[in-house]
This record gives structure tokens, sequence and C-alpha cells, in this order.
């Protein structure tokens, strides 16, 4: 089955990338939401996201001004799920919620043609409890993106028991066509990202409640001494305390094991409202987001 037509669900910062990606690549976007607003709030980082790109120039990796208007004409935003009909493969990014998720793939599943695969971009929660809102579970995958979606390369290409192996390799050769680098993986919780990844955040909270180096001093090195792009509470902010603390619920209750556990620091945050830059503060203050100030709790 070839590919052609894509649908998203959810134009949040997930899935307004997604829909940058996949237009960028060539294929015809629908991006669904509940509200005309949401759209026209994750249209706006397109456009943003695009202009950089064009800034950059195609010399660099980045676009030609034409081309940035092309792509902005391959994307169409609905909140009519009939538009959906027609796509070759529906990606939900919508809240990170089973029950929400669930509801809205049965609510789709009479409407999208047969044939079409369903991808969910769910970077915590089990696939194949998923698949079981659709009578199409061997059609049905995890497609996990990064964030921001437009810069990072890799996509995490999930396989449940029940996922059928042509339905698989479409969705892995689709990867590729973005211009993304797929790897395999199964639906265990976390995948191998987060498998690796959550637990070394929480230990960095941890550290910094043990009094091992402060804030500013625990990214500097974890940056300078490792090479990585951001520190961990940089990353922490940058992803969203709210959803790694779902991510820790989730993670802990599939393997019961303490590194998957949320530290009380993070806890305490979360219900203060503190959800990193999204919320303007988290373990650092983004008052000036040009000038993140580290916090000390
Ligand atoms: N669209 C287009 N271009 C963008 C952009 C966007 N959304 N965001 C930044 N850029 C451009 C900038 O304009 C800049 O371009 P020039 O080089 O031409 O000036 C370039 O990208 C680099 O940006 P910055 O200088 O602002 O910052 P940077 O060099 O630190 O790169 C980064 C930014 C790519 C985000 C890098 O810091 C990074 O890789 N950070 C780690 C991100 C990460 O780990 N993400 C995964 C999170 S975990 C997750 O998503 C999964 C989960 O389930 C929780």
């Amino acid at each position: 089955m070839e590919i052609k037509k894509v649908g998203v669900l959810g134009c949040g910062l997930m899935g307004s990338g997604i829909a940058q990606v996949c237009a960028t690549a060539g294929f015809d976007v629908t991006v669904l939401e509940v509200e005309q607003k949401y759209l026209d709030k994750g249209f706006v980082g397109i456009e943003k996201s695009l202009v950089k790109f064009a800034e950059r120039g195609p010399e660099k990796g980045g676009i030609t001004p034409q081309q940035k208007g092309e792509i902005l004409a391959r994307l169409k935003g609905t909140t009519n799920k009939a538009d959906l009909a027609d796509c070759d493969i529906v990606i939900e990014a919508i809240i990170e919620n089973v029950e929400d998720k669930k509801k809205m793939y049965a609510s789709i599943d009479g409407v999208v043609k047969k044939e079409a695969i369903f991808a969910s971009n769910t970077s915590s929660i089990s696939v194949t409890e998923l698949l079981t809102s659709v009578k199409r579970p061997e059609r049905f995958i995890g497609l996990h993106f990064f964030n921001p979606v437009p810069l990072m390369k890799l996509v995490e290409v999930v396989k449940t028991i029940a996922t059928s192996a042509e339905a698989y390799e479409a969705a892995y050769e689709f990867a590729k066509r973005l211009g993304k680098v797929p790897v395999r993986t199964s639906d265990k919780t976390g995948f191998i990202v987060n498998r690796l990844l959550v637990p070394y955040l929480l230990d960095a909270i941890r550290a910094y409640e043990e009094g091992v180096g402060s804030i500013e001093d625990i990214d500097s090195a974890m940056k300078l001494g490792c090479g990585y792009p951001m520190g961990p509470f940089t990353l922490l902010d940058f992803v969203g305390l709210d959803t790694t603390y779902y991510i820790t619920h989730v993670m802990y209750d599939e393997f019961k094991e303490r590194r998957f556990a949320s530290p009380p620091l993070l806890k305490r945050m979360v219900m203060a409202g503190w959800y990193g830059r999204k919320s303007g503060r988290g373990f650092y203050d983004y008052a000036d987001p040009a000038k993140p100030v580290a916090g000390k709790f």
C-alpha cells in the first residue's frame, strides 16, 4: 500500500510538528482538532518553524521561500472527522491520556478507510491497550517522534504482538520518507529512549535533592562532560514537568522499580503548576525567556 495522504490528530506541539514534517516530505496532510483556535495556534507554530528553515536556506539543510509556500499549501486543518476518510495513515498526537486516546480512535475507526494504518505518537501508554479500541488491530502501530519534531531525527517504530509485518514495514518506510531515522522497537513501556532517558532525568533531580550540585552545575556538568545538547534540568523544563510526572506513573506502574518513580520535588513542582518552559517556571524561571534563572529548592 502506498502512503500518499496523512491524517494527524491533534495540532499541539507534537501534532503540529508531525504535520509539518509530513508536508515537508511532500505528503498531503489533514490535521484534526476539536476547535479552530487550536488549529490556528498550531499553524502559527508551523509557520514560525518554516520561516527558520527558509532563513537557513537549502544549502544549509533548510528550504527556499517557494518551498515554504508549497509546504503550507499541502497542510489542511479541520474540525470534521469525515475529512480523514481517505487518509492512508493517521497519526495520533492528542493528550497523553489512555481514555481520551481510545475514545478518539473509536470515533474515527468507522470513518477512515479500513486499509489505513493507525499510528500513535504516545511516549508511554501501551500501544496494545490503544489498539483494543479499533477493529483493525493488525494495522495499528506506535510512531514515536521527539521534540522539537522538525529537528529531531529519530522516530521509534513500535510493533505490538497484533501488528502485521506488512503494516509495520509500511510505517517503517514511511518514517524514512519523512527524512527521519527509524528504529525498531516493541511495545514495552517507554520503548528505547524513555526507558533510558527517564531514569537519568529522575536521577538528576535526586542528585540535586541530595545536594550533589546546584541545578546550573548539574546541567553544565552533563553538557560539557558528556556532550549532551541540554543538561537534565533544561531538558526536563523543555519536555514539561507534568509530562515527565505522568510518564513516571506509567513506567513505575509497569516495572515497579524505584528508578522510574517520581522524586518528591518533581511531584511538588507539578502540584504548584510549575510545568517548565511552557508555564514560565520549572527548574528555571523563564520571566525573561532569553535568560532563564535557575531555581533553588
Ligand atoms: N524549527 C526550525 N528550526 C529550529 C527550531 C524549530 N522548531 N528550533 C530551533 N531551530 C533552529 C534554530 O533557529 C537554529 O538555527 P541556526 O543554526 O540556523 O541559527 C538551530 O535550530 C539550533 O537552535 P538553537 O541555537 O536555538 O539551539 P540548539 O543548538 O541547542 O538546538 C535543540 C536546539 C535541537 C533543541 C537541541 O538543544 C537539542 O537537541 N536538545 C535536546 C532535545 C531533546 O533531547 N529532545 C527529546 C526530548 S524527549 C522527547 O521528546 C520524547 C518524550 O517522550 C518525552
